[in-house]
């Protein structure tokens, strides 16, 4: 059975050193023939080329796919459509045992793997080990719900003689599964294999910035399951809007909170309303009090606001501090940013790797320009003469109160410095914004830390948590749960409520 790991932020990877960064070297010279679909079990390579520049290096191309157009996502629909009834009908255990020999083939090629999540994303090494990790972790945790809830089948009460009343969770059929660039290879597994878990077939479109990243989880997981079960299409926005258009029972979705409106916008339309079941952004705050150890504070900003160059729904992207302790947090956040390293991800020292692609880099500058003429930087702000699309942690205080950068989700190593009054002001500071993922507090007092639990409005909550102000949720140990514009369900992944949401109820009555 594959080993669990325990998440320590920061400190994971060191035993990894040099193999890492030679799978990384070995992968950034041997970026494949375009990538083709792979549907029924068979590799169709049709449709118009797309190439993936190396963020790390604009010169060089990571990866080629070809991009489905309406027609070949009908066909893997079709194929996956096909494949449902068999797959339905294969017992939870079964469908758990061939899912968890995936998980055991991941952790086989854990270094391999993790190398190429780092072409494609610029993840440093500890990032890209952990999503691996966390790849694995999902795929254990979705079949121990599946298993420990025995499939999610139980006797109801029976008040006629000769009835036998019993309560089941049916798969929906097909899922459309749309994944985000962030996590291309963790948070593609998860949403894949909750559907497949509950007996779904799927059709997976992975992120046009990660094709390669989502072909190698196609190669491992295909060996282990019936044909035409798992499907895959690349492509980027139109390929998934196509994929939301086609007859699929249901979509799973990760990305922003437009995208995905829209697709819940399609699926409630139709013949009938299909579940959407949408993971989107955040905006997500840290308050300080008067009473938080700011030192703390400072170190848990710091992490959740720039690990992973703020790519993170989870990101903390908003202090809100007292006043009492303004000055001081500000001091010394720019110091603990200044420790960080912005680098090649090959270089075991680098913290920040580039940011994703060419648009999040010129927003980058964007956002620079705003805050320098609206409040003061006191951290970061420029762009490292390097060849790839990097950008230093940055963060902006004194910005008046309801300013874009304190509303917009930015998805960069972006924090913003909010002075308020009173605790009533922080939460109200907090709350003012569409999004409700992730929040913090850091708190001393246990009265101010009971307010903040009751009243923000937010689904992750974390207390003084220094590794990672609102980050790090991890499977089985948090649940990732978006209210308001962070989700439409209220129920999220890595949490014992995702699996059973893509099933619906039946009740059976037999004399
Ligand atoms: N699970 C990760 C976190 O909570 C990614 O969003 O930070």
């Amino acid at each position: 059975m594959a080993t669990r790991f325990t998440y320590t932020s920061g400190s994971f990877g060191t035993e990894v050193d040099g193999e890492f960064e030679r799978q990384l070297l070995a992968a950034r010279s041997a970026a494949p023939a375009p990538l083709p679909h792979v549907i029924a079990g068979r590799e169709v390579a049709k449709g118009p080329v797309f190439a993936r520049v190396d963020p790390a290096n604009v010169e060089q191309v990571a990866s080629r796919a070809h991009a489905a157009g309406p027609e070949l996502v009908d066909a893997a629909v079709a194929a996956a459509n096909a494949a449902r009834a068999q797959w339905r009908r294969t017992p939870y255990a079964e469908r758990c045992r061939r899912l968890r020999a995936i998980a055991e083939a991941i952790g086989a090629r854990h270094l391999e793997t993790a190398a190429r999540v780092s072409l494609e994303t610029g993840k440093n090494r500890a990032e890209a080990v952990a999503e691996v990790q966390e790849a694995i972790d999902l795929i254990t945790t979705y079949c121990d719900h599946m298993e420990e809830n025995a499939g999610y089948e139980a006797p109801l009460l029976s008040f006629v003689e000769g009835e036998r009343n019993t309560e089941t969770l049916r798969p929906y059929g097909s899922f459309g599964v749309i994944c985000p660039f962030n996590f291309p290879f963790a948070l593609t597994i998860g949403m894949s294999v909750a559907a497949l878990v509950a007996g779904n077939t799927v059709v997976v479109k992975p992120s046009e910035d990660a094709p390669w990243t989502g072909a190698l989880f196609a190669e491992l997981a295909l060996p282990h399951l019936p044909e035409g079960v798992l499907n895959l299409v690349h492509g980027g926005v139109e390929t998934g809007r196509a994929l939301a258009d086609a007859a699929v029972d249901g979509i799973a979705f990760t990305g922003s909170a437009a995208v995905g409106r829209e697709i819940v916008a399609k699926l409630q339309g139709g013949r009938w309303a299909r579940p959407a079941l949408t993971e989107m952004g955040g905006k997500n705050p840290a308050i300080v009090t008067a009473s938080a150890d700011v030192r703390k504070a400072a170190e848990g900003v710091a992490r959740a606001g720039f690990g992973l160059s703020g790519q993170k729904c989870s990101a903390c992207s908003r202090a809100i501090v007292l006043d009492a302790v303004y000055d001081e947090f500000v001091e010394q956040l720019a110091e603990v940013t200044a420790s960080f390293a912005v680098g090649d991800p090959a270089d075991a020292a680098s913290s920040l790797g580039p940011v994703i692609n060419e648009r999040a880099y010129e927003r980058f500058a964007r956002a620079v320009a705003d805050a320098e003429a609206d409040g003061r930087i006191v951290a970061g702000g420029r762009r490292p003469d390097l060849p790839g699309f990097y950008v230093e942690p940055t963060v902006v205080a004194d910005l008046p109160r309801g300013h874009r950068l304190t509303r917009e989700e930015l998805f960069l190593p972006f924090v913003t410095v909010t002075r308020v009054a009173t605790l009533e002001e922080a939460i109200e500071e907090a709350n003012a914004i569409d999004y409700g993922l992730t929040a913090g507090i850091f708190a001393e007092d246990q009265g101010e830390v009971d307010r903040f639990l009751d009243e923000i409005e937010a689904g992750v909550l974390y207390v003084n948590r220094g590794a990672g102000a609102t980050t790090g949720a991890w499977p089985g140990t948090q649940s990732f749960c978006g209210w308001k514009s962070s989700g439409t369900t209220g129920k999220g992944g890595l949490g014992p409520w995702y699996v059973p949401q893509f099933m619906r109820e039946q009740s059976r009555t037999v004399v």
